[in-house]
């Protein structure tokens, strides 16, 4: 059932090209133009939505982060992230035209299942964007969409995380191609592009032993620090995550821009930082600005894990490591960065002797507040 491989994680990392094409699958029609059958709100209503508010937990609302960026960007509705279990606490901000995507793997997390349930009593519609038909969220929702990713088993969220943000992509255009505002044509282009994803990840995971080989070397390391801006933020974030799960290293993520607002103190000779650097192409024009960080810490003493687009020679002097993905649009790039992460966190985490699919402490769903 682990079809050969010795965990359920890594398994399910080798899954993460069906899991993104599935949830693609079957979500447009013959000319290319987006339709979501399953929605079952009206149109009038979708288009009447005048905020998003995107509730979950964990890597799901890291998920919920990298698709602010591209709903906002596609609609120009304002998206808010909300971690479930502080939004029925704050008062939030919710009417008849608030959308609240909640976005949960088990579809049975307490916090998001309760976050949804306020969400409907204030009057906001409701979609559940879950991966396990029958599930408690998707019933208490107005609305689901589902994200094919099949069982995933190991506690570390791999490729549920990658079906979310395809899932919450596919809603973001399809509210974009509904509002025909600007975006509305570039909806089909960005679907192909979304369709040339799963063979990049087969690429990129046909590339990561030298990443198994780096973690290997690093099982008595203390602590990691993740580097990303943009939607690289989110993943620098997620890399952490899983690091701190699977590991039980302090691990933690920063927005590249924050590192002279304080982290940069903690970067000592030998402390390892991994970087996610935007393609040079980028529309943000980011990428100089993160490779400055990169040349910061390095000057620093850190040593520096860079996960860069394939053919960006630009980082190489100032890498310790060089992590080539292939390339992508800026939206898309996380689907393909965030996977060395999850590849380094696996095999630390072997190399330490730990049990990689039954982290201790954790749940697969966490079905108390
Ligand atoms: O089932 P859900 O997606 O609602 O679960 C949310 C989090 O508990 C989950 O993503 C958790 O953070 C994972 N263990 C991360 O790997």
């Amino acid at each position: 059932e682990k079809g050969g491989y010795a965990t359920f994680m890594e398994k399910e990392i080798h899954d993460q090209p069906h899991a993104v094409a599935d949830t693609l699958l079957g979500r447009t029609d013959a000319s290319g133009r987006l339709v979501l059958d399953e929605l079952r709100i009206s149109e009038e209503q979708l288009e009447a939505v005048d905020r998003i508010t995107i509730v979950a937990c964990g890597t799901a609302a890291y998920a919920g982060m990298v698709a602010k960026y591209a709903i906002e960007h596609w609609t120009r509705i304002p998206v808010e992230v909300a971690l479930a279990h502080e939004f029925r606490y704050c008062d939030p901000i919710v009417s008849e035209r608030t959308l609240v995507v909640s976005i949960s793997q088990s579809g049975e997390t307490m916090d998001t299942l309760m976050a949804v349930k306020h969400a409907r009593s204030l009057g906001a519609l409701t979609i559940s964007v879950c991966n396990t038909h029958g599930s408690t969220i998707p019933r208490e929702s107005d609305a689901v969409l589902y994200t094919h990713a099949g069982p995933e088993i190991a506690v570390a969220s791999t490729k549920a995380f990658l079906a979310q943000i395809t899932a919450c992509y596919v809603l973001g255009l399809y509210l974009a191609q509904l509002r025909g505002g600007s975006f509305a044509d570039d909806a089909q282009s960005v679907m192909k592009e979304l369709g040339e994803v799963p063979a990049k990840i087969e690429t990129l995971l046909g590339r990561m032993d030298r990443v198994k080989e780096i973690a290997r070397f690093m099982a008595d390391t203390r602590a990691v620090l993740f580097l990303g801006r943009h939607v690289g933020y989110p993943i620098a974030l997620e890399g952490a995550l899983k690091l701190k799960e699977l590991a039980y290293i302090h691990a933690e993520g920063f927005a590249a821009g924050e590192l002279k607002h304080g982290p940069i103190a903690l970067i000592e000779p030998g402390q390892p930082v991994f970087v996610i650097v935007p393609s040079p192409t980028a529309e943000h024009g980011l990428h100089g600005k993160v490779v400055s960080n990169i040349q910061e810490i390095r000057a620093r003493g850190a040593r520096t894990l860079v996960i860069a687009e394939e053919g960006d020679e630009s980082v190489v002097p100032f890498a310790d490591e060089v992590i080539s993905v292939p390339a992508t649009s800026q939206l898309l790039a996380p689907l393909l960065t965030v996977v060395p992460l999850q590849v380094f966190a696996l095999w630390l985490s072997t190399a330490k002797g730990l049990d990689v699919d039954q982290p201790r402490n954790l749940a697969k769903s966490v079905t108390v507040e």
